[in-house]
């Protein structure tokens, strides 16, 4: 049973440090306030501003954005047209399902079979928009959202995303140059991150949209990238809060699965999903401690019962056990004992499996 002890220990250290490491990311998201790398509000001239201009504009003038097909829904056409209507002198890019789907077969091929076999239809309006800022640059905005300001002066970065409270950043506007060390460690990643997560919405959340963004940004960060590669964070105040903000929000979102609301809303709460997630995990681990305490407790019963039986055994049966009965019991009770022992490794297999779609 030492054994047994030894194996179940193993096991559960191998599947904590599995968890930690898996997780430590998403820890340290928790504490990221993303100050050193916010775009100051000092920075940015107000929208009217007679201040001169004096940084070159390395993001290209295009504007992305995503849906199934041309037939934009009524609700979003009033912020899809601001967009238009303040920036004339920008290509506008509307990335249908169609046209998304050949331009990664022209250009990416070797992620055609990811992107056509995403099982949500936002998994694929999610990856679409890092490939196109990779390839082309330009600014990505979602469809909810409502230009209220020229895009210029965050043409002066190489890269940004937006913020969003209370941690991580978001994907739904987002600016890049082409070629940015970071929109192509994305896009390099998708793959890796294709999973199942058991819930929709996290598999979601954590294979192509915000949380994996965030995740891959916070690694990104610890590579220390130079100036050309940093990537700069829009903060709330200067995303949609003010007249001098560059969004507006407009109801409803872009998402086109069904639950898009529920996706929505999971989107926003993923800080407190996860919490759940942990005090699942510890009370499965709880559990399965205790399964196992009863295993050990039951089979030492069972031994203390076997051990008595051979001389029981012997001394009112069998007048003179024979060699091979006395050594048959201890195989017998080895065989018991190691049968436990996989029974106990089989219960901690499964609780690994229930761990690693938790974190
Ligand atoms: C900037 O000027 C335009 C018209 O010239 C005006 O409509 C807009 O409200 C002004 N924006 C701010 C923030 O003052
Ligand atoms: C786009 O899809 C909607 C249904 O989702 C359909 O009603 C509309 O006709 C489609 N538009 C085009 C141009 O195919």
């Amino acid at each position: 049973m030492r054994r047994g002890v030894l194996i179940f220990l193993v096991v559960n250290l191998l599947v904590v440090s599995f968890l930690v490491r898996s997780v430590f990311t998403l820890l340290s998201l928790l504490v990221e306030d993303a100050s050193a790398d916010a775009i100051h509000r000092a920075e940015l001239p107000s929208p009217n501003s007679s201040l001169i201009e004096q940084r070159p504009q390395v993001i290209p003038k295009i504007i992305h954005q995503t849906y199934k097909n041309e037939t934009i829904p009524e609700v979003w056409r009033e912020a899809q047209q601001s967009c238009i209507d303040l920036h004339p002198d920008y290509e506008y890019i509307l990335w249908t399902n169609e046209k998304s789907r050949e331009f990664i077969a022209n250009e990416y091929p070797w992620f055609l079979e990811t992107f056509d076999g995403y099982k949500y239809p936002i998994q694929r309006a999610d990856s679409i928009r890092y490939f196109v800022l990779a390839h082309y640059g330009g600014t990505y905005i979602d469809l909810d959202d409502g230009c209220n300001r020229r895009l210029d002066p965050l043409l002066a970065y190489p890269a940004w995303v937006r913020r969003t409270v209370p941690t991580g950043i978001s994907n739904d506007a987002m600016g890049s140059v082409p070629q940015h060390p970071f929109f192509l460690r994305t896009i390099e990643l998708l793959q890796s991150y294709d999973r199942h997560w058991l819930l929709p919405y996290i598999t979601v959340m954590y294979s192509t949209g915000p949380l994996f963004l965030s995740v891959i940004w916070k690694e990104y960060m610890q590579t220390n990238p130079s100036e050309s590669g940093r990537v700069r964070i829009l903060m709330q105040d200067e995303y949609n809060k003010y007249s001098w903000s560059f969004f507006t929000h407009h109801v409803g979102n872009s998402w086109h699965g069904k639950d898009a609301r529920l996706i929505f809303w999971m989107g926003q709460h993923w800080l407190f999903l996860t919490v759940c997630g942990f005090l699942l995990a510890a009370v499965v681990g709880f559990s399965l401690w205790w399964l196992y305490a009863r295993l050990v407790s039951l089979s030492s019963k069972y031994r203390y019962r076997y051990s008595k039986i051979p001389a029981f055994i012997s001394s009112s049966r069998l007048s003179s056990p024979t060699r091979a009965s006395r050594r048959m019991m201890p195989t017998l009770l080895r065989r018991v004992s190691f049968k436990e022992d996989e029974e106990a490794a089989g219960v901690t297999e499964t609780s690994y499996e229930l761990y690693s779609r938790r974190d």
